[in-house]
């Protein structure tokens, strides 16, 4: 049962004008400057979900503790800040891991023990969600990280690893197609939020919507959160071409949709 897609429901229309448009973005003079050639054909792929069968060889494993995000809560709280003057040092591997885990992974021992469950449900995750359905996932643009190759990739929560989707290097893809303002496109990582709006709607119906915006909301705030007790520089933006993202991503934009981008640095 699909009611937000197919419905031609209220939200159905609300989600689909409330897009940002490619004429947001478009901007002739610098699409020509800047244009490589290697990113036009991803607008049209529609990559597979291929994170549960993925191959081994498309999985880098990350360590989530080898660095420590101990500040204390309140001081995370109060200093936390957006910043998006992202320098051209390359984010640590660690604290990309640390950042995933923590916004939204599957806490270790669950990790470990839950490998053949096939629903989140219980699963215990380092973040709340609606029914305990876990709607939010984390796609990354890796740019400038330490000792991973520039790609697409997903975040095994589960596993703790990152599927690779897609390689090469979408800095200048992003600065030029699919975000709407260009210093995001230095970050180290860029990290998609996005939403599983038909697993939530079948239990929600027409109030998934807003669960999984609400689901997002909680899991962008694990990610400041964590950047800025490890010192990192972070900044979200909803401010994206939702049709380039999503079908960068492999996503329909209806049951599965981008909902939110975050540039993390130094
Ligand atoms: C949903 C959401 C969307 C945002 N979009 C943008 C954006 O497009 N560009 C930007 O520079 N900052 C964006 N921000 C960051 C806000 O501008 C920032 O949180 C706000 O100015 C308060 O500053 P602070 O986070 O440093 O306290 C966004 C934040 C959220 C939560």
């Amino acid at each position: 049962m699909k009611l937000i897609h197919n419905s031609g429901s209220s939200a159905d229309v609300y989600h689909t004008e409330s897009c940002n448009k490619k004429a947001a973005k478009w901007n002739r003079a610098s699409y020509e400057m800047n244009y490589e050639p290697s990113a036009s054909p991803l607008g049209s792929e529609t990559a597979e979900e291929t994170v549960e069968g993925a191959p081994q060889e498309l999985r880098i494993k990350l360590d989530v503790n080898a660095v420590n995000a101990d500040m204390p809560v309140e001081t995370a709280i109060t200093n936390r800040t957006s910043k998006k003057s992202f320098s051209c040092n390359a984010l640590p591997m660690s604290h990309l891991a640390k950042i995933l885990y923590l916004a939204n992974g599957a806490r270790t021992k669950v990790a470990e023990a839950s490998e053949n469950m096939d629903s989140n449900y219980g699963a215990g995750f380092n973040f709340p969600s609606a029914g305990g359905l876990a709607s939010t996932q984390i796609d990354v643009f890796v740019l400038n990280v330490e000792g991973v190759e520039p790609g697409i990739y997903r975040f095994d929560r589960r596993k703790h690893e990152l599927v690779l989707k897609k390689k090469g290097n979408f800095s200048t893809w992003l600065k030029e197609f699919g975000i709407l303002q260009v210093e995001f496109g230095d970050a180290g990582a860029v990290l998609i939020l996005s939403c599983d709006m038909a697993r939530l709607a079948e239990k929600y119906t027409i109030r998934a919507y807003r669960l999984g915006l609400m689901d997002a909301g909680h899991v962008s705030e694990n990610i400041y959160l964590t950047a800025n007790a490890l010192g990192l520089c972070v900044c979200a933006t909803a401010g994206f071409v939702d049709s380039e993202i999503n079908s960068a991503l492999g996503f329909d934009g209806l049951d599965k949709c981008a909902l939110l981008a975050l540039g993390v640095g130094l």
